[in-house]
């Protein structure tokens, strides 16, 4: 696919970032840099602080301090649609696309930020406006192949089997030729063979787009076989950052998943690992 090239891919660098919810202080002074064009796993127990720093990052809460520089650009203060603009997409935990809208409608939405003569909204059919919307079309056919969906272009996207749900979702996220790809826990719920195909299209991502991708995922054979970076959190704070073999063999980060906590609590499921 054309378009988005590595070169303009920034660094995401966040430093000291501190969010409190009430008393709870939800991500204390955390700090990570992605690499462009790498993907960077950010790990950790429930509760750990991941969906709340993709929060941060997409603009939806404000961080009590702390810093996010996407290249040039300071992301705490701005809102969720600056971020977008940016080339900052989002793919939510639990936000499905909408199930009676054919998966190409649903993709074209998708494209909303790059379209400049409005032809998603009925009225003046310019010659200019028919152009457009064939190229996104297009385009749109491009990205439902690279994921492996063309042939469901035309059905509702609620029709389809639950892991090609979320691969629709994938790539209405690709729609927006984002530069920064945020995934919070894309292979969840999904059977084995749908995880490897998921984690084989993130893969593809990377290597063929050269976007960054931060992803959030409990599946640690998923997180092993697909990040080249990994970021730890638990209870909000960084307990460990390297190298996923590093990292996995990390006596704070072993502990952290076995449980042995001094609350006493249960840990984390690991996964399929
Ligand atoms: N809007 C909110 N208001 C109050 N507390 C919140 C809010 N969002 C998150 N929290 C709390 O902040 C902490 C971190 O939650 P977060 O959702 O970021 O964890 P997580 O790492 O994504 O967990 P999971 O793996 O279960 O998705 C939790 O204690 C959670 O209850
Ligand atoms: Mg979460």
């Amino acid at each position: 696919m054309g378009g988005v090239t590595m070169t303009d891919v920034p660094p995401l660098e966040v430093t000291g970032l501190t969010v409190r919810f009430a008393g709870l202080t939800a991500l204390d002074s955390v700090g990570f840099t992605v690499r462009p064009g790498t993907v960077h796993a950010l790990i950790g127990p429930n509760g750990a602080g991941k969906s709340t720093c993709f929060n941060v990052l997409s603009g939806v809460v404000r961080a009590a301090c702390g810093s996010v520089r996407f290249g040039d650009h300071e992301l705490t203060g701005l809102p969720p649609h600056r971020i977008a603009g940016l080339g900052v997409a989002r793919i939510f935990q639990n936000l499905a696309l909408p199930p009676h809208t054919t998966v190409e409608d649903s993709l074209l939405l998708g494209r909303h930020r790059l379209t400049s003569a409005g032809f998603l909204s009925a009225g003046l059919r310019l010659p200019s406006a028919a152009r457009e919307e064939r190229r996104h079309r297009e385009r749109v056919r491009e990205i439902a192949a690279f994921v492996g969906l063309e042939k469901y272009l035309g059905h509702p996207a609620g029709s389809l089997p639950y892991g090609l749900q979320k691969l629709a979702e994938l790539a209405r996220a690709l729609c927006m030729e984002p530069r920064l790809l945020l995934l919070d826990e894309p292979v969840a719920g999904m059977t084995a063979g749908e995880r490897r195909r998921t984690a084989a299209v993130v893969a593809g991502v990377r290597d063929s787009l050269g976007i960054s991708i931060v992803l959030v995922e409990h599946d640690m054979g998923v997180v092993m076989r697909l990040a080249d970076a990994v970021t730890v959190l638990d209870f909000g704070r960084l307990i460990a950052d390297g190298a996923p073999g590093d990292v996995q063999n990390d006596p704070a980060v072993v502990r952290a998943y076995l449980g042995e906590r001094t609350d006493g609590t249960d840990g984390e499921e690991t996964g399929d690992a």
